[in-house]
């Protein structure tokens, strides 16, 4: 199987989770791709079979929504079904509150997409409220919260 990693990360944290899921995912023999949301060029995506999307969580406290702009902004040029039959999932770093919200959110983004099986990954707790300062990382057994998603992700 060959996934996509889609994520935005401002000071790092849901990129370091990104990178934990793909040695899970690696560790399974599969192949896999991070790729940076602010670098994505939409053609390249039909080359996958399976997509996970990451955001840190932005007002999801808030507003109950709490996806990251840059996100929101790469799936507004995602055409409609283009994870139609395909296996998705999301995942969240938050500060405080509000991951949960972020990773329902990124569900409904991916079924607006086509996609009818979602997997909704792990949250985890890291850096500061607002991203001020890029503050206290993502502890070991979330890391490895991260691993373990990435292996049955593709099992
Ligand atoms: C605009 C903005 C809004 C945020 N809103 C929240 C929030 O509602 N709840 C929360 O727990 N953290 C919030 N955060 C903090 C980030 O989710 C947190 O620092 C996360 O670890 C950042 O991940 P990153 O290093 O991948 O950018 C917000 C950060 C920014 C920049």
């Amino acid at each position: 199987m060959k996934v996509a990693i889609l994520y935005y990360s401002k000071t790092g944290h849901t990129l370091e989770a990104a990178k934990a899921i793909a040695q899970g995912i690696k560790e399974q023999k599969s192949e896999v791709d991070l790729i940076n949301v602010n670098n994505l060029e939409i053609s390249i995506l039909k080359i996958y079979d399976a997509y996970i999307v990451g955001s840190p969580c932005w007002a999801g406290s808030l507003s109950k929504n709490g996806v990251a702009s840059p996100i929101r902004k790469a799936f507004k040029k995602i055409p409609g079904n283009l994870f139609k039959s395909k296996l998705c999932g999301a995942y969240s770093i938050f500060a405080a509150t509000g991951g949960e919200n972020t990773v329902k959110t990124l569900n409904q983004l991916l079924k607006s997409k086509g996609c009818s099986d979602v997997i909704e990954g792990p949250i985890a707790k890291a850096g500061t409220p607002f991203s001020i300062t890029k503050g206290s990382s993502i502890q070991k057994d979330d890391l490895e919260l991260f691993k373990n998603f990435g292996k049955t992700f593709v099992q």
